[in-house]
């Protein structure tokens, strides 16, 4: 799976996908992140991108022409299965759209800044508009790396444990149970014995209750879905 992502702050993107698992997964090939600079594509000497906007207001708007040509340089490469922007006022991302989103091939993603895109660029180029929660963040890239690291991860073999995925909280709608390491004692903290048991069908429904227990209390709302 590819991911091409357009930011005017393309050093804010750098450090998220050179760790880890994410790291790995490009390694092995099994994604390809590529960040491409918008001020390479801006107007004139000063590779201008953004403008002030009509009607007036404070903020400025990114100009259409270099996110245009950003657009279509990518385009022109390949076939895209959506052109994403990342937008306080998207659809809000949830891992139901992770694992949908897990099952495309190339995925473009436009990081907004200052007070957005032009909206024409919206209706000509983008299919998908998404928002990570009901608050405004300072640009579109730290959205577009949660984004890109949601879906990474689930997709087979990124994970070394691919069941380790499909356990997450959230992916039956229900929260994680907890987990535990060694030691069995901290400060007289003792694991739940049936951990230690070495039973796997005991574990399983210890963790299942574990989960159902956690979700009612914390967030009761998702068994209603
Ligand atoms: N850009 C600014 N705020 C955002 C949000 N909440 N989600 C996605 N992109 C954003």
């Amino acid at each position: 799976m590819r991911f091409d992502i357009i930011s005017a702050v393309p050093n804010l993107l750098h450090s998220p996908f050179e760790h880890s698992i994410i790291k790995r997964a490009q390694e092995r090939e099994l994604i390809e992140i590529q960040i491409i600079d918008l001020r390479e594509f801006g107007i004139g000497k000063h590779k201008q991108i953004d403008d002030y906007q009509f009607g007036g207001g404070a903020g400025m708007v990114m100009m259409p022409e270099p996110l245009d040509n950003a657009i279509s340089f990518l385009k022109n490469q390949r076939a895209y299965d959506e052109v994403i922007y990342m937008t306080p006022d998207g659809l809000t991302f949830d891992q139901a759209m992770a694992n949908r989103l897990s099952l495309k091939g190339n995925i473009m993603i436009i990081c907004g800044h200052y007070k957005g895109i032009d909206e024409r660029i919206r209706l000509e180029h983008v299919t998908l508009e998404i928002s990570i929660g009901d608050f405004v963040l300072s640009g579109g890239e730290l959205a577009a790396a949660l984004v890109v690291d949601a879906i990474s991860r689930i997709i087979p073999g990124v994970l070394n444990n691919e069941s380790s995925a499909l356990l997450d909280s959230f992916q039956d709608n229900l929260l994680a149970p907890p987990v535990y390491t060694r030691p069995a004692d901290y400060k007289g903290m003792l694991v739940p014995d049936v951990l230690l048991s070495g039973h796997e069908a005991k574990i399983d429904d210890w963790r299942y209750e574990m989960s159902i227990k956690r979700t009612q209390e914390r967030r009761p709302d998702l068994l209603d879905k």
